[in-house]
């Protein structure tokens, strides 16, 4: 009978867990049918002020609506932002002040599901935007940092399982010298009074163990060899390089948390050689009104002479800050980023590492010549519908028809071919 309970625990137990997921599937579909509906409303009356995961008009939803909570008050504001902001709400007047002189439609027509909706529909595409892995897996990292750790490690085992062998060798040797000299009646001294009687007479057996001493002897050779290796390898590549910068800027909370496009701070990554850093001027959009009595944000107002009781610029009293440049490869090198962003199509992230989660932004990758030339082994180029490799191709036609072909066609009048 005892075991006819068991069957039926169990069997109980299958049916909860069926019955479980059943539920936990069916509030699925149908949470998913709600967020089709908010997602048909969003996209017709949101995004022209809206994105999900960036900045625009209005602030980025995603990380909005999963941070406030509170979906009475949001339901309120997305009806009729205007009689929050008229009540005085403390909530509303702060995000307006955010969003200084910008203002969001009323849509008093979206009844409370629909709302509802909209904002299931927002946070469920927020988690599975943020849930992503933000690099890319295949984006070439920080392999190329000399050699291996692989192989550091790979010789230290050797050496390990090198030395157990000797130990284990040696006592063998040692245990069979005694039962040989056992049998021809000598006596042997036993190891162990030795070492309590005199330790330089240990020692002085081990300088007499040529086996032992050629084994350590070879044991630092390897050691100090790989050490001068690695140093060798890694003289002047500054991984990891993180200055201390003259603000507090921190790429984590704007570019990560914010989500402010990295192209609003560095539009020249996608024209240009130089990705740039932006002018205080960028800043000023948003901190003329945001967190303004912080010590930080007047080191912006003071390096452009601006009077925040006045809100007045004096330009005679602007001083440039001097942040401090952390990657920089040597001028004997050309590094186009437009290249490699617009026209590759590489995130930034595969060079300079997850930027968004760095409170300080370090260089990412060694910045090597070895580093260069991997990725371009590696990366596939995409000459559909590009006009420069079609020039290219029509180059080569031209020659095999024996045509004449100037260095204009292979793209000698470009630019950027002779300027920096
Ligand atoms: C005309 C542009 C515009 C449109 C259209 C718009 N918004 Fe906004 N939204 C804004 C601005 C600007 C803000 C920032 C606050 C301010 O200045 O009014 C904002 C703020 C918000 C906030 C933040 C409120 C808070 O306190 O956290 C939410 C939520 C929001 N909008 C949802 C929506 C939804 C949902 C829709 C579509 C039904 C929508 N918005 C359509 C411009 C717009
Ligand atoms: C709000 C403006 C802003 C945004 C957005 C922004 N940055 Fe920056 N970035 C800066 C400033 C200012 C500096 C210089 C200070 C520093 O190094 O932290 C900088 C520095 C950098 C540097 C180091 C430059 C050097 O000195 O070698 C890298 C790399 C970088 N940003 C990449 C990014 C990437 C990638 C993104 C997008 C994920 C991004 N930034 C978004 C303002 C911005
Ligand atoms: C799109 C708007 C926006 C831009 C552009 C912007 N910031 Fe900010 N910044 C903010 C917001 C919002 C906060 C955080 C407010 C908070 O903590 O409540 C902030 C916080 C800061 C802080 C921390 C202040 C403190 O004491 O906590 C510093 C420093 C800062 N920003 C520097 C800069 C610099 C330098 C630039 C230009 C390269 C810049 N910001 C551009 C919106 C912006
Ligand atoms: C293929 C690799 C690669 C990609 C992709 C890349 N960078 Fe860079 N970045 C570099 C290298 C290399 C340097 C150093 C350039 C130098 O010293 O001349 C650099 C330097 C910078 C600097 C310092 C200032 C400057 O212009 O030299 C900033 C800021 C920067 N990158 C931002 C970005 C942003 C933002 C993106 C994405 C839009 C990006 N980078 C994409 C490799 C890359
Ligand atoms: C993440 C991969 C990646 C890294 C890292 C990278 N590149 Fe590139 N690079 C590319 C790709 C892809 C192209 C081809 C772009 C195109 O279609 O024109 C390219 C093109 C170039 C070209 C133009 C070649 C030509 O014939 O027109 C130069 C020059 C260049 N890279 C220099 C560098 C330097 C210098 C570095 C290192 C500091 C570097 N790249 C790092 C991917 C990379
Ligand atoms: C075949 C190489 C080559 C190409 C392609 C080229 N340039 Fe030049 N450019 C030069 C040289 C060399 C100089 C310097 C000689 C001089 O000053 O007379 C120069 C000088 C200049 C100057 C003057 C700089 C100064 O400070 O005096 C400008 C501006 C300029 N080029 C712009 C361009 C633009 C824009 C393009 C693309 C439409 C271009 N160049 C294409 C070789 C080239």
């Amino acid at each position: 009978m005892r075991s006819f309970s068991l069957i039926f625990k169990q069997f109980s137990r299958s049916v909860l867990l069926i019955v479980g997921f059943a539920f936990w599937g069916f509030s699925a579909a149908y949470a998913q049918t709600d967020a089709a509906k908010g997602e048909t409303i969003f996209k017709s009356k949101c995004t022209a002020c809206h994105k999900i995961d960036q900045i625009m008009t209005g602030p980025a939803l995603g990380p909005q609506l999963t941070e406030e909570t509170d979906d009475k008050y949001l339901t309120k504001w997305i009806q009729n932002n205007q009689a929050l902001i008229a009540a005085g709400n403390p909530k509303a007047l702060a995000i307006v002040k955010k969003f200084d002189g910008k203002a969001m439609t009323t849509f008093t027509e979206l009844s409370d599901a629909d709302v509802g909706n909209v904002i299931t529909y927002v946070r469920a595409e927020w988690k599975t935007i943020s849930e992503k892995p933000k690099v890319d897996p295949n984006a070439p990292g920080a392999e190329a940092k000399g050699p291996s750790e692989l192989v550091v490690w790979g010789l230290i085992g050797i050496v390990i399982i090198a030395f157990i062998l000797i130990i284990v060798l040696n006592k063998a040797a040692g245990s069979l010298e005694r039962v040989l000299a056992n049998n021809k009646n000598i006596v042997v001294e036993d190891e162990a009074v030795v070492a309590e009687t005199d330790k330089n007479v240990l020692l002085k057996k081990i300088l007499k163990n040529k086996k032992l001493v050629f084994f350590i002897l070879v044991c630092g050779t390897i050691a100090m060899g790989s050490w001068g290796w690695v140093t060798l390898w890694n003289t002047n590549v500054h991984t990891g390089y993180q200055p201390v910068q003259p603000i507090k800027y921190s790429h984590e909370l704007h570019a990560g948390q914010m989500k402010i496009d990295c192209q609003y701070c560095h539009g020249g990554a996608y024209k240009s050689k130089n990705a740039s850093i932006p002018s205080l001027n960028v800043c000023m959009n948003c901190h003329k009104v945001v967190k303004t009595e912080s010590a930080e944000i007047h080191k912006i107002y003071d390096a452009l002479g601006y009077d925040p009781k006045t809100q007045k610029y004096d330009s005679t009293a602007a001083k440039p800050i001097q942040w401090i440049r952390v990657h920089n490869l040597p001028d004997l090198a050309y590094f186009n980023h437009s290249q490699h962003v617009k026209v590759a199509g590489i995130k930034c992230q595969a060079c300079h590492g997850p930027v968004e989660t760095m409170k300080e932004v370090y260089q990412y990758s060694p910045l090597t010549m070895k580093w260069c030339i991997q990725c371009h082994k590696r990366t596939e180029v995409n000459a559909k519908g590009n006009a420069y490799y079609d020039s290219i191709l029509a180059a080569h036609d031209k020659i095999k028809k024996g045509e004449k072909v100037t260095a204009a066609v292979l793209g000698g009048i470009e630019c950027g071919k002779c300027h920096y």
